[in-house]
């Protein structure tokens, strides 16, 4: 456990492969704190892997529910994996905190990091973790925090834990941030494109490496370097991806008012291997669960080291704008809101989750209501998460019965089953067809020759749509 001077060897890029194993060996023993999507992936993924992973989590009725085979979240494969892996005696969930602590080698921290009201971190729950194995610890731990912290929470923790123990006991702090895309969570912990792990000793790298063994056999690249730069990876990661959300948004909106087609300029851009297709897709504004509190936690980062985030608070700006125009559209498509009916397709932030934290369809419930009008709506999983936010709106159990009699549709979410919907039978049963496609889903010129008032986003001027 010796501390490795910063900038030696093992900082660096690595390519795991067998040869860099350090031998022996043995399945670990691995405590996940925090049962929510990422604790839940990541303890399911590992026990896959071949260890042995206790699940534990504060919300009792969560654990009694996974230890049912009953999910918390739909995320498409978990539930086999989940099954597959208790099957097998390696995965189990508990509320026995302590226990779990003092059976486990290495114990991975997954709990919440949200926004605080004045949009820096929230990170106590990762702190009242610290304080409990502190005091539940009594042989060596290598401590992994996975959840998305502000720069310099790992030094804290090693901090908080020092002070608490009542014997000095033997610890590492490793930072090992979560890159998965809900939707495509199992895949993306599976196969990642990169692992990041900081840490100090090497002890502690060598755990890690035992940890991620089976990643070894696809070569996955992995960022060895220290606590600190692990924890600003994350949020550089998601920062940027959020940049060039909002960019091409801001593109979609000057497109719309001078003519050019935002949907062949992203592509033209996304050939350019520089640039790259991905996240170049205009839409209603980025959400979830983490865009929107990570760059805000990494403009009050810089904003505590006395810096001023300028291109974070545009790319800010830019997506409460995008939100806002959505409904403005619409607005414009319908004239008022008032005693009018409109159909929204599409719930959660994006398909395959029923995540609908910071969901752009939120702000056009929220617009509708307020404007006087009637909501119907339809979603393949998130119908329930919002029914808790907006249980007077009337769920549909299709896209057809949601845009029966309505005068406006809203497209929302990129799901599948809305790709390839029957428009001429939507067209007829609609009052009035107006079509608002907030995922540029369908062909401006098919949807006007099938008789709609159709709007996209970013695709041609304002005045031919
Ligand atoms: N959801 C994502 O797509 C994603 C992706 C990458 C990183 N992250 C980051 O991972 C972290 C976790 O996110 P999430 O979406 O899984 O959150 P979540 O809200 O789904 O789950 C957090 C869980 O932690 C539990 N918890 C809170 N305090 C606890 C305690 N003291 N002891 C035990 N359990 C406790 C909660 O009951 C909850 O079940 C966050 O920092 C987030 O930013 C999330």
């Amino acid at each position: 456990m010796s501390p490795l001077p910063l900038g030696s060897f093992l900082c660096g890029l690595c390519v795991l492969r067998g040869e860099n194993l350090s031998g022996g060996y043995t399945m670990k023993r691995i405590c996940v704190v925090g049962t929510g999507y990422v604790g839940l992936v990541t303890g399911a993924c590992l026990a896959d892997f071949g260890n042995v992973v206790i699940c534990v989590d504060v919300d009792a009725g969560k654990i009694e529910e996974l230890r049912k085979g009953q999910l918390p979240i739909y995320e498409p494969g978990l539930s086999d994996l989940v099954q597959r892996n208790v099957n097998r005696g390696r995965l189990s969930f508990s509320t026995e905190i302590p226990f779990a602590i003092q059976s486990s080698e290495i114990l991975f921290i997954a709990v919440g990091t949200p926004a605080r009201p004045d949009g820096g971190v929230d990170l106590s729950y990762v702190m009242r973790v610290a304080e409990t194995i502190a005091d539940y610890m009594e042989d060596y731990k290598v401590i992994v925090n996975k959840s998305t912290v502000s720069v310099g929470t790992g030094a804290e923790i090693e901090r908080i834990i020092r002070a608490k123990q009542k014997e000095p006991v033997a610890f590492d702090v490793v930072s090992n941030p979560e890159f998965l895309r809900e939707g495509s969570a199992i895949e993306d912990f599976m196969r990642p494109n990169r692992v990041v792990i900081g840490a100090r000793t090497q002890q502690a790298f060598d755990t890690m490496a035992d940890v991620y063994r089976a990643l070894y056999m696809i070569e996955t690249p992995v960022i060895l370097t220290d606590i600190e730069t692990a924890e600003m990876t994350k949020y550089a990661s998601n920062a940027f991806l959020a940049t060039k959300i909002s960019f091409i948004n801001e593109i979609a909106h000057i497109c719309e008012h001078c003519g050019a087609d935002v949907q062949m300029v992203a592509r033209g851009m996304g050939l350019d291997q520089r640039i790259g297709p991905k996240f170049l897709r205009a839409g209603g504004g980025y959400g979830g669960s983490c865009f929107p509190k990570d760059v805000s936690g990494l403009i009050h980062m810089a904003k505590d080291a006395g810096i001023e985030a300028t291109i974070l608070r545009a790319v800010v700006d830019t997506n409460e704008r995008q939100k806002r125009l959505m409904l403005e559209k619409l607005e414009h498509l319908m004239g008022d809101f008032e005693g009018k009916t409109v159909g929204i397709l599409g719930l959660s932030f994006k398909p395959d989750t029923d995540d609908i934290r910071e969901s752009p369809s939120l702000t056009i419930i929220r617009g509708v209501l307020e404007g006087g009008g009637r909501v119907k709506t339809f979603d393949p999983t998130a119908v329930e998460p919002t029914r808790k936010l907006f249980p007077d709106i009337e769920y549909c159990d299709d896209s057809y019965s949601t845009l029966q009699d309505a005068d406006a549709a809203v497209l929302m979410t990129e799901w599948n089953e809305f790709r390839n919907l029957d428009l001429p039978r939507i067209k007829k049963e609609m009052n009035t067809a107006n079509f608002l496609d907030c995922r540029n889903m369908y062909d401006p010129g098919e949807m006007e020759a099938l008789g709609f008032r159709y709007m996209g986003v970013g695709r041609g001027t304002t005045k031919k749509q």
